[in-house]
């Protein structure tokens, strides 16, 4: 079997369905019950029913049977352990990334917030020189990247916020470090969604598979590469996995 990892986009402004609801568990309709922010309930609920539809897609199951638990820093994993998946929502989209091999870690951003204060926050001493050296009007773009960086490995660990970012060097350049975290070695991907693009996901497979994709994939893939540098107009983000994967495509084809 292929070591892959599937990255699902999951459009969240559209109003939940009677269906979406129905799929949620007694967890989640707290938690949905809790946000004082009708569109953070909208994008919460959105969110959980499309993840359900996809990992039930994925583990052969009925959606509304998944069992969740989580890892000690909150990290949901599914109980019966069949799919790896990792979640992660900006504005009125998210991300699923699925594996049935390697563990996973995924961040998205639309756009950066008090870029400067932040970078100060998480970057370290060395990522903060670069970052300070580079010309203004790319530092927004680099910024949100070395972060999405950050956040998909400290998420793939498991650990989030609670291990200071600044210990997770992630290079600020064009190729992303490897860093060594949790006594395992994380491979980075960036990757981007140009506005107005389809639902579909984006697939990530081990090098020596490549041949197993079209031509036509791998251009699509690096046309979504080169948005990843114009966050005003794309959603980036970027996948942690403790194992070495290749990006080499898009695949078409609707959620749920
Ligand atoms: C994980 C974390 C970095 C997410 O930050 P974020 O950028 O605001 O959110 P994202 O949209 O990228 O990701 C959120 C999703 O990550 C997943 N998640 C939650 N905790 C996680 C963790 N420790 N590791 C990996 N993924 C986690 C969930 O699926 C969550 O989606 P949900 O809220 O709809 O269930 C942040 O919540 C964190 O640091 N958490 C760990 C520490 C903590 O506060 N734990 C509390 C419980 S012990």
């Amino acid at each position: 079997m292929e070591a892959a990892v599937t990255i699902w986009h999951i459009p969240l402004s559209e109003e939940p369905t009677a269906d979406d609801h129905a799929l949620l568990d007694a967890v989640e309709r707290r938690r949905a019950e809790r946000f004082l922010r009708e569109d953070d309930r909208r994008r919460y609920v959105r969110a959980h029913a499309a993840m359900r539809r996809i990992l039930a897609q994925e583990a052969a199951c009925r959606p509304e049977r998944l069992v969740f638990v989580a890892g000690e820093y909150g990290k949901p994993a599914l109980a019966d352990g069949s799919v790896r998946f990792n979640l992660s929502h900006s504005g009125d989209h998210a991300v699923l990334a699925t594996s049935f091999e390697v563990e996973v870690g995924v961040d998205i951003e639309i756009r950066a917030i008090d870029t400067q204060r932040i970078a100060r926050l998480v970057l370290a001493e060395g990522e903060m020189k670069a970052f300070a050296a580079l010309p203004a009007d790319v530092q927004e773009a680099v910024f949100l990247r070395a972060w999405t960086r950050k956040e998909a490995v400290l998420k793939a660990v498991g650990c989030g916020l609670t291990l200071d970012p600044r210990n997770v060097e992630v290079g600020l350049g064009s190729v992303p470090e490897t860093p060594e975290l949790a006594g395992q070695r994380w491979t980075l991907c960036d990757f981007a969604l140009a506005p107005g693009f389809e639902p579909s996901p984006v697939r990530f497979i081990e090098p020596h598979h490549e041949a197993a994709f079209p031509a036509n994939e791998s251009r699509a893939f690096a046309s979504q590469a080169e948005a990843s540098i114009r966050p005003a107009n794309s959603l980036v983000g970027c996948l942690a996995t403790n194992k070495k994967i290749a990006p080499v495509g898009i695949r078409s084809g609707a959620i749920g």
